[in-house]
Order: structure tokens, then C-alpha cells, then sequence
């Protein structure tokens, strides 16, 4: 039961996270709402991270080596990663809003690559069920 919660959650912090880039990749573009939208998407993903190890123990469950597929150890890994981007775009992009134009090239490809770890946390979280 709680596997169909967790995952529509992260469905839907996918969405979001597609839905604010293109607010700075389209044609229209609205700064306001990409940080607001990216923020919003960056802390509920902590807080479903937090939500499955507090039901679960996830990350002790985790890192049992025993029980580790290779899958599993995909999927944290990205996971992990995702999270360690959060903190140089959440700071590349403050710094971005606040004139120093010399972070866009920083900002653009570690948001990128967060947006694809997370893709990939997402269709691998589908394999470890
Ligand atoms: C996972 C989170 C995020 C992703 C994937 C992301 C991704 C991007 C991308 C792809 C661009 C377009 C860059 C370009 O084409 O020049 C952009 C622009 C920008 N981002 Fe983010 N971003 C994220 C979070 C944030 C946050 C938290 C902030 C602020 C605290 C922020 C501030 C900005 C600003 C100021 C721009 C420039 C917008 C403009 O051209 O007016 N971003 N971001």
C-alpha cells in the first residue's frame, strides 16, 4: 500500500520538476515560477526520501549487502546523487537570480543532470518494488 503512495509521489514531483524547467526552457519564460516550482519539487522529494525511510528503514535495509541487487544499488545510488545536485543548483540558481550571470552555464547542466538522475531514480524505483 504504501509502495502505490510513494510512487505517485514521485510521479508527480517529476511532473513538477518538468513542469518548472519549462517555465525557463520554453518560449515563455517566468523565473518566478521556475524557482518556486523547483523549490517546492526539491523539498518534497527530501521529505518522500524521509517518509520512505521512516516507514521502512529503507537505508538500513539498504545497505545490508547481502540482500543488494544490482538494481537496488542503482537506484539509491541515484537517488543519493540526485539529492547532492539539489545543493549546487539550489546555490548556482540563487546566485543566477541574483545577477552573477557566470553561473547560467553551471546552473543549466547540473540541472539537467538532476532532472535526468531523477528520471532514472523513478523508472528504477519500479524495478526494486
Ligand atoms: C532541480 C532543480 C532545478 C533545475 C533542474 C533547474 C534547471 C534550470 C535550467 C535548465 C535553466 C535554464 C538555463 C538557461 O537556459 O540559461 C534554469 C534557469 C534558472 N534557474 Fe534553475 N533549476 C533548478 C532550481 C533552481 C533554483 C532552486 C533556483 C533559485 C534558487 C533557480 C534559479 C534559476 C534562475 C534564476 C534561472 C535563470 C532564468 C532566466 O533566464 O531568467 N533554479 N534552471
Amino acid at each position: 500500500m504504501s509502495a502505490v503512495i510513494f510512487q505517485t509521489q514521485s510521479v508527480l514531483i517529476v511532473a513538477l520538476m518538468l513542469y518548472g524547467v519549462s517555465k525557463v526552457l520554453g518560449k515563455r519564460k517566468n523565473r518566478f515560477q521556475h524557482i518556486r516550482t523547483m523549490k517546492l519539487a526539491m523539498i518534497w522529494d527530501i521529505l518522500l526520501i524521509l517518509q520512505i525511510e521512516l516507514t521502512r528503514g529503507a537505508i538500513a535495509k539498504a545497505s545490508k549487502a547481502m540482500e543488494n541487487t544490482a538494481i537496488l544499488n542503482i537506484h539509491v545510488s541515484l537517488a543519493v546523487a540526485t539529492v547532492l545536485l539539489y545543493i549546487f543548483i539550489y546555490s548556482s540558481g540563487k546566485k543566477l537570480d541574483s545577477g552573477d550571470e557566470s553561473k547560467r552555464g553551471k546552473h543549466k547542466v547540473l540541472g539537467l543532470c538532476a532532472l535526468t538522475t531523477r528520471i532514472a531514480t523513478l523508472i528504477t524505483s519500479f524495478l526494486v518494488l
